[in-house]
């Protein structure tokens, strides 16, 4: 089998992720935050180093972090939690519909208006978001790297913006966490969301807010926060009191072992990934009836194209034939369909992590290419 779904979620997990799982669940199934015995202590220093490496991995010395159980999660605290009714925000139409329903719902509830910008190229420049600008525009939504396109924004440019505009810069990092170098103090980012199972190298259940003042973010779920309990109104002082019931513990854990692993690893694992773009990039080139629909000049670890007259659905289920794993449609990601006018047909995505192997590219190219020929 090869396995090019990453972008949905990471396959294969390092044996020291499948280790922590094993020993949390021999030794750290306490519930962190709530009881003081022994047990539950354990257990919630091991949320707390989590925080740490977090923060470590990502320059991000005076954040907090605020765990989710996703990515969607944790975008929909940002963006509902920060909600000015009357306000404005600005986004681009390659953003994932975790933060176009988000803002469409604020538009429709909360007369909050949102300006979609279809980047000229293939990602949203630090020019075009001043262009739009108004005077009640509180919010900036960026995605770092667009799910279906594989185009990185700059992050870093965007954040100058904050020396002369006051708003608030959430990045989505479901796609460039655990793949690119960030830093999130020097982009000026006020929140950053993650998801653990993409390239956290975490088992599913965990994602997470990384956010620089918790103290204008109000709460979007209600509940227990292990924090003042005498008070029935819920507190929003620490990022603790946004994480309402219960942790996801194990999965937590795991991501404290799949990070501790990116960080030691990371230099490799780059330049696994930039040889695997490159890859990609000359494979797709010059092969007949494919268009694709990245930038070869900005294009990290997604790669989307169709065969022409095909839906992407056909193609995704021939290449499983092969045991060939992509995903195909729209990869909940409508706007940029539209943009790239395969709202109907969708597109056939490839989205590696470095355990992927220059053989398997080789033999993804051999299966298209028969694909192709069989097809004239
Ligand atoms: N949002 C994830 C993806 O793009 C699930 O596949």
């Amino acid at each position: 089998m090869i396995y090019f779904d990453n972008g949905a979620t990471s396959f294969i997990k390092p044996e020291c992720v499948k280790k922590a799982v094993k020993n949390a669940l021999n030794n750290y199934t306490g519930n962190a935050g709530r009881s003081s015995h022994e047990i539950a202590k354990m257990t919630a220093l091991q949320v707390f180093d989590t925080r740490e490496i977090l923060k470590k991995f990502l320059s991000a010395k005076n954040y907090d972090v605020i765990f989710t159980k996703n990515c969607s999660e944790a975008l929909n605290l940002a963006i509902l939690g920060s909600a000015k009714r009357g306000g404005h925000i600005i986004t681009t139409t390659l953003e994932h519909n975790s933060v176009l329903r988000t803002v469409k719902y604020l538009e429709n509830n909360f007369d909050v208006e949102v300006t979609f910008i279809d980047p000229k190229s293939s990602a949203v420049s630090a020019k075009e978001i001043f262009q739009k600008f108004k005077p009640n525009t509180y919010m900036v939504i960026v995605n770092h790297i667009s799910n279906v396109t594989g185009a990185m924004c700059d992050i870093y440019e965007i954040g100058q913006l904050k020396k002369i505009k006051n708003f608030l810069y959430l990045v989505d990092g479901a796609q460039s966490f655990g793949h690119t170098k960030i830093d999130l103090t020097k982009a000026n980012v006020d929140f950053f969301t993650l998801a653990g199972h993409k390239g956290g190298l975490s088992i599913t259940g965990v994602g997470a807010l990384i956010v620089k003042n918790v103290s204008g973010l109000q709460p979007i779920n209600y509940g227990g926060t292990g924090t003042d309990s005498i008070n029935l109104i819920q507190p929003h002082n620490f990022s603790e009191d946004f994480e309402v019931g219960t942790l996801p513990i194990i999965p937590i854990i795991s991501l404290k072992a799949g990070v501790e692993y990116l960080i030691k690893n990371f230099d490799e694992i780059q330049k696994k990934e930039e040889s695997l773009d490159k890859m990609f990039i000359e494979g797709f080139k010059n092969l007949p009836k494919i268009i694709t629909y990245f930038d070869e000049q900005n294009v990290h670890g997604v790669f989307s194209f169709n065969l022409n007259g095909f839906s992407s659905e056909v193609i995704a289920d021939y290449l499983n034939n092969y045991g060939i794993c992509v995903r195909s449609g729209l990869h909940c990601a409508p706007l940029v369909h539209k943009r790239l006018k395969t709202t109907k047909i969708g597109a056939v995505r490839i989205s590696v992590n470095f355990f992927n192997t220059l053989d398997e590219v080789k033999e993804f190219f051999a299966v298209l290419i028969s694909l192709i020929d069989n097809l004239k």
